[in-house]
């Protein structure tokens, strides 16, 4: 049965979700599933938001029949090429002869890369700062490079100040029926995954999506529609304040996450004698993350969410133990500055990983380290203990 909601009098959301998902892009986990927007506008010409992923797709097409109750499909809007939206590119083309596909020629190239279809005759080819006239809404492309990919435009609608955002503004999780974020709880129930999201598809790329964010002031916007999550239709400050911490590479609080990578139990035991350190100094929200056991997407995320970070390894293979590798590589590969750092490293016989540490710290922008590091010869004792507290006086320190 079909299963759409009206956006407005002439814009329908044709979404679905997908709960059986494990993976987004067969790496990121997916607890609460995922959802897959777009939206048909009902005008003289009637065109497609993008389209969704293959999983949803028998939805989708049931949804869209029903929409369109018997006009024609127009225009298909390709905001960007990847294939959670773009599955279904080649039955819309077969299922509506008179289809015209709208993109950049970037993503009409890889139209061609992913699908080998020939669009000859049938392609529209659009730049920022294009328009299209559906009737009275008239739609205005606007540039978007690598938020998410590299050929993204957003759409603005100027009738109904409709922003269309691609993946801006998304989130992981599957929707229930409350498609609009005033219809949920959503700083309690949806921030944190929104921000995973963001972090882990869009992150690197932080001073692209603080351009998106500069063109957006210039209009007058009054809804935001993005391809996963929520609609924003009321209080879009609180979002689009979010969206300008993540990008700048803000921290939103004002506190310490400390995360380890510990093997036997003793660096694990170092890093919540310090978590207690900083508790008895009055510091709160103070949060342990053990690097081994929580996936890094969501440590990636809470290095964005925190101002200071401390990292405690274990040596492991004359190496930074591999966990906590993993994470201060994804760090680095998503453009992580601007943050305070502690370290904490732990060897029994030849004790590299607070070096090691240093050295990616070091080779990312404005990573600040704090004295001193501290060193452990396989459990804490009084020397390290001492060096401990003398950390926890220089976070505490960090955050006055
Ligand atoms: Fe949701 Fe970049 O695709």
């Amino acid at each position: 049965m079909h299963n759409t909601r009206k956006v407005t009098e002439d814009i329908v959301w044709l979404g679905a979700s997908d709960r059986r998902i494990e993976l987004f892009e067969n790496v990121y986990p997916l607890p609460d599933g995922m959802s897959y927007n777009n939206y048909l506008i009902l005008d003289e010409k009637t065109a497609l938001m993008d389209g969704v992923d293959e999983s949803v797709s028998a939805q989708f097409f049931e949804n869209l029949e029903v929409a369109l109750s018997g006009r024609i499909l127009d225009y298909l809007v390709v905001q960007h090429m990847e294939p959670d939206h773009c599955a279904c590119i080649p039955q819309l083309i077969s299922k509506y002869p008179n289809l015209q596909i709208v993109a950049t020629a970037k993503a009409l190239q890889m139209i061609h890369q992913f699908f080998g279809l020939d669009l000859e005759g049938r392609t529209i080819a659009v730049k920022d700062g294009d328009d299209l006239k559906l009737g009275k809404h008239e739609l205005t492309f606007v540039a978007a490079p690598m938020v998410h990919w590299p050929e993204v435009v957003v759409t603005y609608d100027k009738t109904s100040g409709a922003l269309f955002s691609a993946d801006a503004f998304g989130s992981f999780g599957a929707m229930s029926g409350n498609i609009f974020a005033d219809e949920v709880d959503w700083e309690r129930d949806w921030a944190d995954e929104a921000r995973r999201y963001y972090v882990n598809i869009v992150g690197k790329y932080g001073a692209q999506t603080t351009a998106l964010l500069n063109k957006a002031k210039a209009l007058d916007i009054k809804m935001l529609l993005p391809l996963h999550g929520h609609i924003w239709r009321r209080d879009l400050y609180q979002i689009i304040g979010r969206y300008t911490k993540w990008a700048g590479y803000i921290p939103e609080v004002d506190s310490v996450a400390i995360f380890y990578g510990s093997i036997y139990g003793n660096t694990a035991n170092a890093a919540d004698v310090l978590a207690t350190k900083l508790a008895e100094k009055g510091i709160k929200d103070v949060r342990v993350f053990d690097t081994s056991k929580t996936h890094p997407s969501e440590l990636v995320s809470r290095a964005f969410q925190y101002g200071t970070l401390v990292f405690a390894s274990a040596t492991y293979n004359a190496e930074i133990f591999d966990t906590m590798h993993t994470l201060l590589v994804d760090l680095k590969n998503h453009n992580l500055s601007g943050r305070k750092v502690g370290l904490i490293e732990n060897g029994s016989w030849a004790a590299v990983s607070g070096r090691k540490m240093r050295e990616i710290l070091d080779s990312m922008k404005d990573m600040e380290v704090l004295e001193p590091i501290v060193s452990i010869k396989s459990a804490l004792d009084e020397a390290s203990y001492q060096e401990l507290e003398k950390l926890a006086d220089a976070l505490e320190e960090s955050l006055e």
